[in-house]
This record gives C-alpha cells, structure tokens and sequence, in this order.
C-alpha cells in the first residue's frame, strides 16, 4: 500500500479518541514537516512516520508496550519496514540507532514541538512573539510541563547539529500555521476575548 498522509491520519484516529494524544500527533507533524522542506526530503512520508509514531500511545499507555507492541499493527496494516523502523526509532528505551535524517529529526521534534505547544496555551497571544529565550526559560523549571524530558529536548537538538535557539525558532515557526488547531491563542481570537 501506498502511506500516505490521509491514510496515516486514518490509522491515527482510529486508535486514538484523545484530543491532547491528536494534537501531539499534529503538532510533531508539523514540527518534522518544516524540516522536511528546509532539508528537501520527502515531506508526506515524513508527515506519515510522526502522525503514526505515537499511534498506538492510548492502547498501549506503557513502555513495555509501547512503541513495540504497536509496530506488529502498523505492518498487519500494510505500513512498509522503513516507516515502521523510524516509528520504533524515537523510543529512548528501544535503544535503536537514530541512522537517517528522519529518525533524529522526529527524535528532535518530539519532546519539543510538546513543550512549545505547552509554553503558547500559557500566552495570553499564543506563539505570537514567543522568543526563544522565553522557552529556554521555561526549559529550566522542571515543574513547567514536567513529562516533557529535558535531555532528549537538548540531545535532539545536538542530533541535528543545530544550536537549540535556532530549533526552537524552526518548532514555533512550524506550529504557528497550525496555532488554530492546536488550541491554541492568536491575535485573531485574542481581539475577539
Ligand atoms: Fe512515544
Ligand atoms: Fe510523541
């Protein structure tokens, strides 16, 4: 089968009813897809690889299950290997070498395109304006969204050789578009509170 975007978000919602699981989904999408233009790879298979990597999240809430216990449903539904192997890849406990551009930027995106949404829904204005001094900020109290994981936000970013300045600017560029969807504030609905 061909995976396409349409056919992934099909999976996704399938086995996820939660808003919060949907829109992390929506958010690592958008993150990896950015990267994927700027970087000129395959956006829709990138886009197919986040919206699926934490598909299974809400059957399986625990990582003795997951990801692992996802993988054996993705290819029982037609998914090929190098989309099922990037999906295992962003799991820290699988311990699976993060060997292509996809895999650590997936790995890069995934704690803080969270910690980014998390930062713009306590903003009056949302990701408008939103800095990355702001963020780094937050980063450092460990009570502020404190399921996301500090190191991977920081190995993430070394990953792709970036200085973690610039991959908070590309996440909050990436989300912005999509600011709406995530629930979060813009200057439109702002002037309308
Ligand atoms: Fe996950
Ligand atoms: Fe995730």
């Amino acid at each position: 089968m061909e995976p396409t975007r349409e056919r992934a978000w099909e999976t996704l919602t399938r086995h996820t009813q939660s808003e919060a699981l949907r829109r992390h989904a929506l958010a690592v999408e958008a993150s990896v897809a950015w990267y994927a233009r700027h970087f000129g790879e395959d956006e829709e298979r990138w886009r197919v690889v986040e919206l699926l990597h934490d598909f299974d999240y809400e059957i399986h809430p625990t990582l003795d299950k997951h990801p692992q216990d996802g993988a054996p449903i993705l290819r029982e539904e037609g998914y090929p290997e190098d989309v099922v192997a990037s999906v295992l890849s962003h799991a820290e406990h699988l311990e699976l070498p993060r060997d292509t551009l996809l895999k650590r930027t997936l790995f890069a995106c995934d704690e803080l395109s969270g910690f980014v949404h998390a930062v713009g829904l306590v903003r009056p204005t949302g990701l408008e304006g939103l800095e990355p001094k702001s963020v780094k900020k937050k980063l450092k109290q460990p009570s502020f969204a404190a399921g996301v994981h500090r190191d991977e936000v920081y190995a993430g970013a070394e990953g792709l050789g970036l200085e973690l300045d610039e991959h908070i600017r590309n996440v909050v560029a990436a989300l912005q578009p999509i600011a709406a969807e995530l629930g979060l504030r813009t200057a439109e609905t702002a002037a309308t509170e």
